[in-house]
Formats: C-alpha cells, structure tokens, sequence
C-alpha cells in the first residue's frame, strides 16, 4: 500500500517536472525588434505608415503627398535612434518643433502623427525604436565581409522568413515555439553552437546535431515553415560573408540604441 502511495507521489512529481522543463524549452523569448513589430500592429502605426511600415497612406495637403515609411523616408525625419524614440514619444522631435517650416507642412496635412507618450511603457517604446531602426536598414556593418553578407542574405531571400536583416520571428504553427528562429534571438545558441552548425542549416535546411535526435525533428517536421536547402543556390564565399554577418548583428555593434540612422 505505503509503495503504491509512493510510486504515486513520484509520478505527481515526476509529471510536475516535466511540466516545468515543457513551459521552459517552449517559452518564447522574441527579439526586440520583433516585440516591437508586434507593438506597431496593436497600436496602428501601420494603418499610417503602411504594411510593415513600409508603405505611408495618402495624406492630402502635404507637399510629400504621403505619410513617410520607415524604410528610405526615415533619414530625412530622424538622425539617431533618440530622434526617433522622440517621434514616438511626442510625435515630433526638438528640431522640428524649432522649425516654422515644418510646423505649417504638419498643420496643413490631414493625418498628424500622435504621440505615444501616455499609451507606452519604457521597454515598449525601446522594442518600437528597434523595430523602426531595422527597417530603415539601420545601423549598418562596418566591415566589408559582414556588409556583403547582409546583402546575400537580403537576395537569397531568408529575409522572407527570417524577417528584415534575419531579425525578426514570423509565427509559424507547429514549430516547437511557435515563430521562425531569429538570428538575433536569445534561443539562437541553442540551435547554433559555431560557424559549421551554422553551414550545416544553409547548406542542408538543417544541423546534423538536429537532424540525430528524434524529438526535434518531430517539431521540425511538424512546423508550418521550413528551412529550405541552399545547397546549389550558394555562391562560393557565402556562408563565410553570412556567418559574418550574423557574428555583426549578435554584437554590441548592432545595438540600435544610440545608432545613427544610415538607410537613404
Ligand atoms: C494617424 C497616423 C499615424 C499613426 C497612427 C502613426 N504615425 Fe508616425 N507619423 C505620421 C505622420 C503624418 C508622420 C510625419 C510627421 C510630420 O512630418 O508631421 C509620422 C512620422 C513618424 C516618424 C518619423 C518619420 C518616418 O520616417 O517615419 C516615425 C519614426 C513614426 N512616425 C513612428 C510611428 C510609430 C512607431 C507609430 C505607432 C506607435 C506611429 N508612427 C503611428 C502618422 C502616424
Ligand atoms: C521558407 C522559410 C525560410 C527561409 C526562406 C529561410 N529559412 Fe532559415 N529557417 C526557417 C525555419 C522555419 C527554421 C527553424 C528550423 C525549422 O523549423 O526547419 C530555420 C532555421 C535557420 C537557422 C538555424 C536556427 C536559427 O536560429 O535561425 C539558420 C542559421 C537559418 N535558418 C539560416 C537561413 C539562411 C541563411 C537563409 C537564406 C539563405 C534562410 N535561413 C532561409 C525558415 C526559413
């Protein structure tokens, strides 16, 4: 009977901590610009700026015609991150305020941007900031290898699913948590250990340390999207400039925090 109650208990125990080991590998941990790409579409950034930010609605009355986007239009509103963390903040900045100019171009446009001032916490504004620097391609590597990975990676097309720069985490149903792996991510180690692991998942759609154990690739089979296979789409010398780049983006470096905008 006491073995019964026993065998029991340790079950309970046994269930609860798988549980908890379940709740932790499966929990999400999306990057910045990905919480703030999220944020933009709860709080309607993109009915003005467009899909993605991207695109700006008409605005009639202003000379631009339209709303900027955050992509090439950017350089001409902000300098720097904290330009346009005062964007969102106040809806516009120190030196547009000063400028008589730009004060009557705003009053004459139908669409105003708002300020956010009230409606944000602290980290939401700094998730939006990095979301509106990566689109606008900022900032931008300094060494010539990693820079040319950025663009391989841009015409291979992994941005389609890795997101803007192969920063962001598109959902994806099925997937053990639920959105494509970002480069940027605090599970990126996880799935790759060094520069091979990396070759291995372009070259093959998937690491040989994955592809030997069961359970993950019941997930990776089950997932809606798949790492497809590079193999004979890869140019010599382009897993050596994308691993690069990626090396770029997991550094201080590609913080946008206080990064000056570099798209046109
Ligand atoms: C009602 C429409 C509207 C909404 C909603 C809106 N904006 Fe704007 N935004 C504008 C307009 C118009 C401008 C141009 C400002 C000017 O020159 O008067 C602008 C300018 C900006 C700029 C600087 C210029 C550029 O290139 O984009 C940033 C950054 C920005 N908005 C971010 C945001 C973010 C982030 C959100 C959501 C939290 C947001 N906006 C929501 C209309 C809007
Ligand atoms: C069709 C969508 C898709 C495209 C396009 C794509 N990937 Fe992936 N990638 C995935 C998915 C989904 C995973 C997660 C593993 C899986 O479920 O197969 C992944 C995993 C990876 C991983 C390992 C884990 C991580 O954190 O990212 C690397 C590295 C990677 N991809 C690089 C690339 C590169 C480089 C390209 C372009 C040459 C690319 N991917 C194009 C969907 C894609």
């Amino acid at each position: 009977m006491r073995g019964t109650a026993f065998a029991l208990v340790a079950l309970v125990a046994l269930a609860a901590l798988a549980a908890a080991a379940w709740t932790f590998l499966t929990r999400p941990s999306l990057p910045p610009a990905e919480r703030g790409r999220r944020l933009a579409e709860a709080h309607g950034c993109f009915t003005c700026h467009g899909p993605g930010g991207r695109k700006g609605a008409e605005n009639p009355g202003r000379r631009d015609h339209t709303v900027p986007t955050f992509a090439g239009d950017l350089m001409m509103y902000a300098h720097d991150a904290a330009d346009v963390r005062a964007w969102i903040l106040d809806g516009s900045t120190p030196r547009k305020r000063e400028s008589r100019r730009w004060l009557a171009e705003r009053d004459s446009g139908a669409v105003r941007m708002p300020a956010f001032r009230h409606a944000l916490r602290n980290e939401q504004v700094r998730d939006l900031v990095a979301y509106v620097m990566l689109v606008s391609d900022s900032p931008e590597p300094s060494d010539s290898l990693a820079l040319a990975g950025r663009e391989r990676v841009h015409e291979l097309g992994c941005t389609g699913c890795h997101g803007a720069g192969g920063r962001l985490a598109a959902p994806n149903p099925g997937s053990l948590k639920g959105y494509v792996p970002s480069w940027d991510g605090r599970d990126f180690p996880d799935l790759v250990r060094d520069e091979r692991e990396f070759r291995e998942w372009v070259t093959h759609g998937v690491s040989k340390r994955f592809h030997d154990q069961p359970l993950a690739r019941f997930f990776l089979e089950r997932a809606r999207l798949r790492m497809p296979t590079y193999e004979r789409h890869l140019r010599e010398g382009d897993l050596a400039a994308m691993w690069a780049y990626v090396r770029w983006l997991r550094s201080p470096d590609a913080s946008p925090d206080s990064a000056a905008v570099t798209s046109f």
